[in-house]
């Protein structure tokens, strides 16, 4: 039997390798996609370091805010693997973090584009194929901040609560087709995009985490391959929250 294919965009970011290693483990067969402004070489130290490690992942180019690249994206995915793409993952994002007053216009866009355009552009390319085989998982990243905003994010918050919105409207439309999508919105997890935030601020911030202390990669990696499971086909159109208690509702 053709092992099930995933494809997890920003996948060889912080988050996105730990989703690759856990969707891995579960037996998938793995492609992680990357932009690095065209730093093929980078993607490719990515893989032979995750293959050093045991895991077998492959890597495709895109660029998630154009539709055009990402054509080409899902077409290279499906060359290498022979096959369609039955689970997707949303992953990749940017933060351009500023006080609204000081926002620049392309500060806005950038973010909504990488953000949410991307649910489009990359959705939009696979849905089909798990309409004629009826069956298919998508998961998207959102955020804790898109729950309970955040100082310094309007376009992130804003980006991120779309997310969800879109999430609940394909759910419905799929749901009778054997396909979930859902939303994770993990909380403050150490990755790079977390690293760019001052040390004061995130001491401050880890103060408000009940748990105390930021996620960890895994934590999300699991949830993923949850949500992604055969026997998970009952959990559609959720919001799950995994940010150690930062926000409880
Ligand atoms: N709450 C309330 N007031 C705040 C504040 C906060 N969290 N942060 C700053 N301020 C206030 C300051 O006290 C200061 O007040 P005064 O002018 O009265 O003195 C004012 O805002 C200006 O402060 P700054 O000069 O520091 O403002 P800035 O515009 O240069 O920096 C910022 C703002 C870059 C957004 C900075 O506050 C920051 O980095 N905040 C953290 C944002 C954050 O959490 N981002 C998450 C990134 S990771 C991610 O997004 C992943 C995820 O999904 C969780
Ligand atoms: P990260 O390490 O910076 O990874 C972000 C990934 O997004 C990178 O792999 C990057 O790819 C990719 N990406 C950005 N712009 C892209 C574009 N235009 N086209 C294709 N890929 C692009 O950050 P992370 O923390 O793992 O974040 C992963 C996701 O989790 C993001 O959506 C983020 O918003 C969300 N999130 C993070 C946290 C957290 O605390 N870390 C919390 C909640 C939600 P390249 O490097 O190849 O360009």
């Amino acid at each position: 039997m053709n092992q099930i294919v995933a494809f997890v965009t920003g996948g060889t970011g912080g988050i996105g390798t730990a989703i690759c290693q856990s969707l891995f483990k579960s037996g998938m067969r793995v492609v992680a996609g990357y932009n690095s402004g065209g730093n093929h070489d980078k993607a490719l130290t990515w893989q032979a370091a995750q293959k050093e490690l045991g895991f077998d992942i492959g890597v495709a180019y895109g660029d998630v805010t154009d539709f055009e690249s990402c054509k080409k994206c899902i077409e290279n995915v499906k060359e290498q693997t022979g096959s369609h793409i039955s689970i997707l993952v949303n992953n990749a994002g940017i933060t351009r973090d500023t006080q609204f007053k000081k926002m620049e216009k392309n500060q806005w866009d950038e973010v909504m584009s990488a953000n949410l355009d991307s649910l489009y552009n990359m959705t939009r390319l696979v849905i089909n194929d798990m309409l004629d085989h009826r069956y298919g998982r998508v998961v998207n990243i959102s955020s804790v901040n898109a729950q309970k905003g955040q100082f310094g994010q309007t376009n992130y918050s804003a980006a991120k609560s779309g997310i969800h919105g879109f999430t609940k409207a394909l759910a419905y439309e799929v749901a009778n087709k054997g396909i979930t999508v859902n939303t994770i919105s993990p909380g403050y997890i150490l990755t790079p995009m977390v690293a760019k935030i001052s040390s004061d601020i995130q001491q401050k911030i880890i103060e408000n985490i009940p748990v105390g202390r930021m996620g960890r990669v895994e934590e999300i990696g699991s949830a993923v391959s949850y949500l992604t499971a055969e026997n998970s086909g009952y959990m559609t159109g959720s919001n799950l929250a995994i940010n150690g208690g930062q926000h409880m509702y």
